[in-house]
């Protein structure tokens, strides 16, 4: 049986919180004791740049994300478990991404673009206070994902674009300079819940609102006494529709204790009293992770040891690979003989080209993309990738017309840029 590579990245600009817990470092340490499965998880302090200028602040989350994770129970030996800094690779392999990503393609990223939508609504110029890293997140990230083929990428929904652009990055190189990369898929799980925070939005630090994964006992029990609900009073039956005290307890408690929980509401349970079964619960998962971290964040030489021989074995498989990335687009030696340049894979670079790939539902879906990256249309699903082939071809031979309905609208692309792309790529087939 062949392994499924995991990948997914954290990036360092916060204190894990429980939301992190629950969200992601849970699920993702359960999922990398799954036989058949190779798990690849990093801490993105390249990301982290991007958004934050503090150094100490850097510093001190990667520190904290680390020890979080190893005190949740990760393993090192079964997991590569590394800092993106230490992977000179990924780096490298963003500039050969960089030059075969359309930036079209990129000014269509969700984050880019909110920056300018809040610039517009500010008065202020579209790129007003953008750095080119926000702009080139999606590129980076593209290369933390492509550096070790990752089949598989266990994201928050958030993040779905990205990934996308990774397979398109991951394509238009693989078209351009032979079959070299993997194309990575989106894992949402399903299963996974989202925690309310204090004030019953999702828990997040930009609301404010979390509870630190690692708190002291009495931090935790005071953060939890403060989690918003209603008025009732004590013996009048409570609703656990919409109560976040109820969300949080389910997400750490079994069936049969959420279902106590639930007659205690019904019953009337005072909030004091519910509140002091959050806690006990919270706390007797988290208490042994507690532990274990207080111990590791006294030992930072010990961790940084960790990081340090997980970035040895990650590059035993990335430095080989962006050797063999390198020769393929032609950084190579002059002593080993060159070759005459080939004029058709040039020009091929400069076409128009359709996508197709599978989503996470199970669809089979085609873009149509301009030469320069810019998405031009975008399908619907097709049941299997032969009726998705059809529609391509129908496409071809009697224009946008001929899909009606089945073609979901590109904001800002007019009829002839797409008829005027198709035409390109029909000449250049009889060329
Ligand atoms: N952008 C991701 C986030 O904010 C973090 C990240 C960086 C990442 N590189 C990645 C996630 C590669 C998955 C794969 O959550």
């Amino acid at each position: 049986m062949s392994t499924t590579r995991f990948l997914t990245g954290i990036t360092t600009t916060g204190t894990p919180h429980l939301g992190n817990y629950v969200g992601s470092i849970r699920p993702s340490v359960a999922a990398s004791r799954t036989p058949g499965v190779q798990s690849f998880y990093f801490l993105a302090d390249y990301h982290a740049l991007i958004k934050c200028e503090d150094p100490a602040r850097i510093q001190r989350s990667t520190l904290e994300i680390a020890a979080s994770w190893l005190a949740a129970g990760l393993d090192p030996e079964r997991v590569t478990f590394y800092r993106q800094s230490d992977i000179p690779e990924t780096t490298e392999l963003t500039w050969l991404l960089t030059c075969v990503t359309g930036k079209g393609l990129l000014n269509r990223a969700h984050a880019y673009k909110a920056a300018q939508d809040k610039n517009a609504a500010a008065g202020r110029e579209p790129d007003d206070g953008v750095t080119a890293g926000l702009f080139m997140y999606p590129v980076l990230m593209g290369a933390d994902i492509l550096i070790f083929n990752a089949h598989k990428v266990p994201v928050g929904r958030d993040q779905i674009q990205h990934i996308e652009m990774a397979r398109d990055m991951a394509a238009s190189f693989n078209h351009l300079y032979g079959e070299h990369f993997t194309l990575p898929e989106a894992a949402i799980d399903e299963h996974v819940a989202t925690l309310p925070g204090l004030d019953g939005r999702k828990m997040s630090k930009s609301y404010d609102n979390t509870i630190p994964l690692f708190s002291s006992r009495e931090q935790l029990r005071k953060l939890i006494g403060g989690i918003l609900t209603d008025s009732r009073a004590p013996g009048e039956p409570k609703e656990v529709e919409g109560s976040a005290l109820f969300q949080i307890y389910q997400a750490f408690a079994t069936p049969a204790e959420t279902e106590a929980l639930r007659k205690h509401y019904a019953e009337g349970i005072a909030w004091g009293d519910a509140k002091q079964m959050l806690f006990e619960r919270i706390d007797r998962d988290v208490a042994p992770l507690r532990a274990r971290y207080e111990d590791l964040i006294a030992h930072p030489e010990k961790i940084e040891q960790t990081l340090l021989a997980g970035a040895e074995r990650a590059r035993q498989i990335a430095t080989p690979f962006v050797r063999t990335l390198r020769a393929a687009v032609g950084l190579r030696s002059l002593a080993q003989g060159a070759t005459a340049p080939k004029a058709a894979k040039a020009s091929k670079a400069a076409l128009p080209s359709f996508k197709q790939y599978r989503e996470a539902d199970g669809q089979f879906y085609f873009k149509f993309v301009a030469a320069d990256g810019r998405l031009l249309l975008q399908s619907t699903g097709f049941a299997a990738p032969k009726d998705a082939g059809q529609a391509i071809a129908r496409l071809q031979q009697q224009g946008e017309g001929a899909l009606s309905g089945q073609l979901a609208p590109v904001e800002g692309v007019l009829p002839q840029d797409v008829a005027a792309a198709l035409q390109q790529l029909a000449e250049a087939a009889n060329s």
